[in-house]
């Protein structure tokens, strides 16, 4: 098979991943058929501005992302606080004064940034304390620091994969995952999304023809698009069956599921069973960098081998003292976890009386839209009433599947959400949605 190419010949005839299988592309979101590439910019230019002018992305924020933030509109420039339903930040902790005031300590006593990747000069205790710290709460040996999730998930499979191995991964897995396939020269093979038949039958497969391959399967915790989780002892027995290692990529679970926030893996009592966690502090820990945490041996091996580790500098000292900040927060805090539970339960719940079709695992709420509605027309609509919600167009998801996606926040009171949920039931009454 071709370098970096997917494989979807494996029970090709058995399964249509329909546009799943060609969600690897940011740019299809726009028209690019122009071949001159000066043309093509320029049209994109022009494109990328009317949707900036609407207010669709690129919303410039004035203050922290906390359940208030604000926002600046795009027609009028007024900035007022909107109601944040479109962030990570679920456990909203951008305020929370320990985090702050560790972020702040570690400006004072390592200055601003390293100047380098870990591997020379950028690799400070506090890196390692926040290593320990991530790999404890995954129940692993050790972690390493990546610069972001997407480096992390770019550079551990090539790192890790080689010739006649296998990255066997569910379809609906993040972009990132799919540019790291990209760079490996390793065979990929996608299977159904959540579903471990489907799994089973690509591994029964590839067995049959390369018994002694390194096979590792990858699942995402929580899928960023539709709030589902991996069904990860299902997995777990699967991968066992068939001698594979298993990797979760639990961007949208750290800080959200489990009671202690330890991730999807603590949900599924799986805690050290799983063998190589990848994550992000960019959500719920409320700074930027990624990780993967594993054996030791692993780890050591990654140090070297991941280019996107070694070519690249490291997270600045104060961002690392962010995130341990939010860990120790989290610690001792476990009663913010639940109320992030408890808040989206009851928005579901709500939402469901007034006749929204959603469900949610997690935190995150997908709410379908029809294919006639359009999706940026809403979400201005929800700006113009003071809340701000992500909509979500193909090519990140299916066209038919085009959704608002509601990230819920933990320190929301009821009475807020219920402020919010009249806008829900207004603007749900004016576009014919319920
Ligand atoms: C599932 C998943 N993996 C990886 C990433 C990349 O993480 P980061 O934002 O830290 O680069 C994201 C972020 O959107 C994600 O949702």
């Amino acid at each position: 098979m071709e370098k970096g190419k997917v494989d979807l010949t494996i029970e090709k005839l058995e399964f249509d991943f329909g546009e799943n299988a060609e969600n690897f592309n940011a740019a299809l979101f726009l028209d690019c058929e122009i071949p001159d590439f000066k043309q093509r910019a320029k049209s994109f230019s022009t494109q990328i501005k009317k949707l900036v002018d609407n207010g669709f992305i690129f919303r410039k924020v004035h203050g922290p992302i906390t359940k208030f933030t604000m926002v600046e509109d795009p027609q009028t420039s007024q900035i007022r606080p909107l109601m944040m339903l479109g962030s990570n930040n679920y456990l909203d902790l951008a305020i929370e004064p320990h985090v702050k005031n560790k972020t702040i300590e570690a400006i004072e006593k390592f200055g601003t940034g390293c100047g380098g990747p870990a591997l020379l000069n950028g690799y400070t205790s506090i890196h390692k304390e926040l290593e320990q710290k991530i790999a404890k709460s995954k129940g692993m040996e050790d972690a390493l620091i990546f610069s972001s999730g997407y480096s992390a998930n770019v550079g551990w499979p090539s790192a890790l994969l080689t010739d006649d191995d296998f990255l066997v991964y569910d379809i609906q897995s993040h972009g990132s995952l799919f540019d790291g396939i990209k760079l490996g020269n390793f065979k990929s093979v996608p299977f159904l999304h959540n579903d471990s038949k489907s799994l089973e039958g690509r591994l029964k497969k590839i067995r049959i023809d390369h018994p002694k391959s390194n096979i590792i399967v990858c699942v995402e915790g929580v899928y960023s698009m539709d709030g589902d989780i991996a069904p990860l002892d299902e997995f777990k027995l699967v991968c066992e069956k068939y001698n594979c290692l298993l990797c979760i990529d639990d961007a949208h679970g750290t800080g959200v599921m489990g009671h202690n926030g330890h991730g999807t893996q603590e949900h599924f009592n799986l805690q050290g069973k799983v063998e190589i966690c990848m994550g992000t502090f960019s959500k719920s820990l409320t700074a930027t960098g990624g990780y993967i945490a594993s054996s030791e041996d692993i780890i050591n091996y990654l140090r070297i081998y991941a280019n996107s580790y070694i070519y690249s500098a490291t997270v600045a000292p104060s961002i690392i003292a962010t995130a341990l900040g939010a860990l120790e927060f989290i610690e001792k805090n476990p009663h913010r976890v639940k109320a992030l539970h408890d808040n989206t339960q009851y928005f579901v719940k709500k939402l469901n009386s007034l006749g929204f079709d959603v469900k949610s695992e997690s935190a995150i709420i997908p709410i379908f839209i029809r294919k006639d509605v359009s999706i940026r027309d809403l979400v201005s609509r929800f700006h113009q009433e003071g809340i701000f919600i992500n909509g979500i167009e193909y090519p990140s998801v299916p066209r038919a599947k085009q959704r608002l996606r509601l990230s819920m926040m933990a320190t929301f009171t009821k009475a807020e959400l219920d402020e919010g949920l009249k806008v829900f039931e207004k603007i749900g009454k004016e576009f014919d949605l319920i």
